[in-house]
């Protein structure tokens, strides 16, 4: 959408969701209702995504072929189960910015995480620190202080956490390159959120990316609040391995299979260790259960176990939307939505509340972290009382995103309406 003069009625909010060329794609999903069967104003998408309306067909599809062919399906199914993860390959790669090989669905984030660290986390006695984002998700900070203590290494030498400056909420690209030209030689891994869950900030990926090459270390991205909410480039940014969950921009569903990316550069890298499954196993000779590994070349070589279908087939009903809906045309969108949030309660912003998130629309997704002054949790509740869905992180952020393929202008302006006669009582 071009550049807009942004208005407070509500007639304006109206006639930009009468505009928007991408409000039909609402219809595609699932959204909650309130008691009195109107829409709920959802706004929880970088948590969990709305149901696709067409993921029953594709479940029912597997369902119904797991019922009329058994262990057969791995092979007559309408879409066979052996080769399914296959299908997700191609719309995976376009919304992440990569080759179809370099990318694969499989486990969960923290588990993908887990192997990614295991091949790219190769600390020496010189060079054993990760550095991460401060307010990293607390999962990634576990796996990562659990890898470090794996190695033999204590996380309180080997964690480096990067923070924003005193007085400051987001952490500066140019401190960033600051600490990799200073500090760089000692780090073996870079690991980053491509959005931080907790303020909404979007890294400059290709910038850190370069900077940290620059100095021999190897770089990873947590693109769980990032993949399905910015177009990605993870190939040509150079990123060494990417993981994400598909259950929040991506609409998979509660605990969906996860993503991960692995450069091509890797693809036939022997050197590099990893946990190795049989799924990961040359396909040619995969049933001839030879007990030598052979990897597949490229990120399907790093698959432990075969794939939940039922999890796949949810995943592909989403995938398809995506497609049609392109990531360019939903970050124009997105920019624009999110613009008019900040727009609405900028206005208002004043010692109850302050948006966190940066203002420039380059730094940030769908999502405007509020932090609020007291009472933040039960304001929360109250939004939620009256069907207006956004969610609550400790100690005082309350985190809302309009999500571009099913949120409305409408949604952004009955929200700000609410929130703002909620957090002066
Ligand atoms: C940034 C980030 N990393 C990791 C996780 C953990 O995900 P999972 O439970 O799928 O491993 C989450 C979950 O919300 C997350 O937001």
């Amino acid at each position: 959408m071009p550049s807009v003069k942004f208005e407070t009625g509500r007639d304006f909010a109206q006639a930009m969701t009468a505009a928007d060329p991408l409000a039909p794609f609402r219809d595609r999903f699932h959204v909650p209702k309130t008691p009195d069967g109107s829409d709920c104003v959802y706004l929880c998408g970088h948590s969990l995504g709305l149901q696709p309306k067409s993921a029953r067909a594709y479940i029912e599809q597997e369902l119904q072929d797991w019922q009329r062919l058994g262990v057969e399906g791995h092979f007559h199914a309408q879409n066979p189960w052996m080769p399914y993860h296959e299908i997700l390959a191609a719309p995976t790669a376009r919304l992440v910015g990569a080759l179809p090989s370099e990318v694969v669905v499989m486990n969960s984030l923290t588990a993908n995480l887990h192997l990614m660290m295991v091949s790219f986390y190769r600390p020496t006695a010189t060079r054993h620190q990760i550095a991460i984002e401060s307010s990293a998700f607390p999962s990634d900070q576990y796996a990562v202080q659990s890898q470090i203590a794996f190695h033999g290494y204590d996380p309180a030498q080997s964690l480096l956490e990067m923070a924003p400056r005193p007085g400051e909420t987001t952490v500066r690209t140019e401190d960033i390159e600051k600490w990799l030209a200073e500090k760089g030689e000692q780090i073996a891994l870079v690991l980053l959120g491509g959005v931080n869950y907790y303020s909404g900030q979007a890294f400059d990926c290709a910038r850190i990316t370069q900077a940290a090459h620059a100095q021999g270390c190897v770089v990873g991205f947590d693109m769980a609040h990032a993949a399905g909410n910015l177009p990605l480039h993870l190939h040509d940014w150079n990123a060494d391995f990417a993981v994400w969950c598909s259950y929040k921009y991506l609409n998979g569903g509660p605990g969906c299979i996860a993503g991960c990316f692995v450069h091509e550069r890797h693809a036939r890298t022997r050197q590099l260790p990893r946990f190795a499954g049989w799924w990961g196993h040359d396909k040619s000779s995969r049933f001839q259960m030879p007990s030598q590994f052979q990897p597949i070349p490229g990120a399907e070589g790093w698959q432990l176990s075969n794939p939940s279908i039922l999890s796949m087939a949810a995943l592909r009903a989403s995938m398809e939307i995506f497609d049609q809906a392109t990531i360019a045309r939903l970050r124009g969108k997105s920019v624009t939505l999110t613009a008019y949030l900040e727009f609405l309660l900028a206005q208002q912003a004043n010692e109850t509340f302050s948006i966190l998130t940066p203002r420039d629309p380059a730094q940030r997704g769908a999502q405007l972290s509020l932090q609020i002054r007291n009472g933040g949790r039960a304001l929360c509740d109250r939004l939620g009382r009256q069907g207006i869905l956004c969610d609550w992180r400790e100690p005082d952020i309350l985190r809302v995103a309009p999500v571009p393929l099913y949120n409305s202008f409408v949604d952004v302006h009955r929200f700000a309406d609410k929130f703002l006669s909620e957090v002066k009582t």
